[in-house]
């Protein structure tokens, strides 16, 4: 599949939102490191190239560059931010740093109604969003402004080359759809087929072909990821595929039975595996966060390697792998501090040597929703919150024992069934219950208790790399406090987890 689009990296924080507008535009795009061979880069086929923004300042020695060879790639460009600037320095221009700061909100004044403004009226003031240190002090000869802002100019061209200071791709800047459509279909010609429907037929035929007669392995989970792909592929390889779902006992209340059911209505028959006898064994006093971590990582690899070993025709393992960590380890940020070890299916030892199958690798997490309502997946399994792979082992603070899980799916199952007859269920990205290792006093009947206390955790979040505590309505607070301390025995106390991630996490462990 030839890619019209290729954003260059520079480290900006917005390089994956560049990518979302363009394919929601309707154009394909991927986003590579900007230090990527020429070769590799004409092999992609782009009939456009975007540099995104960047933190560095171009004068600086160690900052990111790429030479003017890809001029020579005869594509149309669009420099963002720190590509503007780099576009400026490699046609002669001069770039000052820190002169005309501004971040946030600024008006420009449109100039020129051509190239990537075209459709726009001269004289016309519009808002964008800016962040930057640098601006293009002396632009390129021969390049023509655009658009100025107060500061500095704001959008220039020079032949093929066109370059903007402010985020287009950023929600705050309205016009930035505008400035973007102008550069994928009047400039770039491009047309807008990037579809769902044709991306799944494409994408069928692909895996088809290399899986041969040879059969298919996944892992499912429950969450979103992991059942469209057992969705998708049992329509395409029918019986040839065989979804796989480990219950470590570590799952929600009824979470095996509800994915078995729904993949069987769809004709997907799930194995369940039950080994959760071995999962909690292994766990026993175990109280370290990572130690757990580890522990269930390896132990799910086990008991799929045997599975894999009991379907003899298997070659391929099926994973539900996503865009943004497939760009994680291309990007040019360096690899971020280990937090918690996050264990997926990913790390199948060696020896086994299947080859992978990984339909999504090119989807964002929005679009394989999209995907899953192009395939009549409900909305109430797409809409699902995310659930860790190391399960309520890392929502049990302390020990883990089959006693302590059922008081905490007791729990947890209450507070998801109040969110959801409330209508908050989509408002909130996750919401779940904490065991804390603490038993506190309370009072029932006249009777003294001595009992275990509960936190429900309930978090906003785009993409679960910050979020921040919902702020419920009291008396929702209370109502599931309420339920939880009257129908389950064992828990006397309920408190709320108002911390933001960072400081905190989203999970406790
Ligand atoms: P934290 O707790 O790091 O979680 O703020 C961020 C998001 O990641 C989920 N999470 C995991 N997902 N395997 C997963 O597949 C894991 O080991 C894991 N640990 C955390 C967490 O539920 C939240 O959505």
């Amino acid at each position: 599949m030839a890619t019209p689009i290729v954003i260059l990296d520079f480290g900006s924080q917005f390089t994956q939102l560049i990518a979302r507008v363009v394919r929601a535009l309707g154009v394909y795009c991927e986003i590579e490191p900007y230090s990527i061979s020429s070769e590799a880069l004409k092999a992609k086929g782009a009939k456009g190239i975007i540099l995104s923004g960047g933190p560095s300042s171009v004068g600086a020695k160690s900052s990111p560059k790429i030479t003017k060879t890809i001029f020579e790639l005869d594509v149309p460009i669009l420099g963002i931010c720190y590509g503007m600037h780099l576009l400026s320095h490699l046609t002669k221009g001069k770039v000052e740093s820190g002169g005309s700061r501004e971040y946030g909100f600024a008006e420009i004044e449109i100039l020129e109604c051509h190239g990537l403004f075209a459709g726009f009226k001269k004289g016309e003031r519009v808002s964008v969003w800016m962040s930057h240190g640098d601006s293009v002090g002396n632009v390129p000869p021969g390049a023509t402004v655009l658009a100025r802002s107060e500061r500095c100019p704001a959008a220039i061209q020079l032949n093929q080359l066109h370059a903007v200071q402010f985020h287009p791709e950023v929600a705050h800047t309205s016009i930035g759809e505008r400035v973007f459509s102008n550069f994928l279909f009047n400039i770039c010609n491009l047309s807008n087929d990037w579809k769902m429907e044709n991306f799944l037929e494409t994408r069928s035929k692909e895996i088809l072909e290399k899986v041969g007669e040879a059969e298919v392995i996944g892992g499912v989970s429950g969450g979103v990821d992991s059942t469209l792909l057992a969705v998708f592929l049992g329509k395409i390889l029918g019986k040839r595929f065989h979804p796989v779902l480990i219950d470590n006992g570590l799952l929600r209340k009824n979470e095996a039975k509800e994915v078995a059911m729904f993949l069987k209505r769809v004709n997907v028959p799930l194995r369940v595996v039950d080994a959760s006898k071995l999962f909690l064994k292994r766990l026993e006093r175990v109280t370290d966060p990572e130690k757990k971590r580890k522990i269930i990582g390896k132990t799910f690899i086990e008991v799929f390697e045997t599975e894999c070993k009991r379907l003899k025709k298997v070659k391929f393992l099926a994973q539900g792998t996503l865009y943004p960590d497939v760009i994680e380890s291309v990007s040019v940020k360096g690899p971020s501090h280990t937090i918690k070890t996050h264990h997926n299916v990913g790390g199948l030892p060696k020896h086994m040597k299947l080859g992978l199958v990984e339909p999504f690798r090119e989807l964002f997490k929005d679009e394989v929703r999209a995907l899953g309502r192009t395939l009549g997946v409900p909305e109430e399994i797409l809409a699902r919150h995310p659930f860790p792979g190391p399960g309520l082992a890392v929502r049990i603070l302390g020990s883990v024992s089959k006693d302590r899980l059922d008081l905490l799916r007791q729990a947890d199952a209450i507070f998801t069934e109040e969110l959801r007859s409330q209508n908050l269920y989509s408002d909130i990205w996750q919401a779940f219950a904490v065991l804390l290792p603490v038993k506190a006093v309370g009072v029932m009947g006249d009777a003294r208790t001595y009992e275990s206390v509960v936190s429900l955790r309930a978090v906003t979040s785009r993409d679960g790399m910050t979020a921040d505590w919902y702020h419920f309505e009291k008396p929702v607070l209370g109502r599931v406090a309420n339920r939880i301390i009257n129908e389950v025995p064992g828990i006397n106390r309920v408190v709320y987890d108002i911390s933001s991630k960072p400081p905190a996490t989203i999970e406790w462990e």
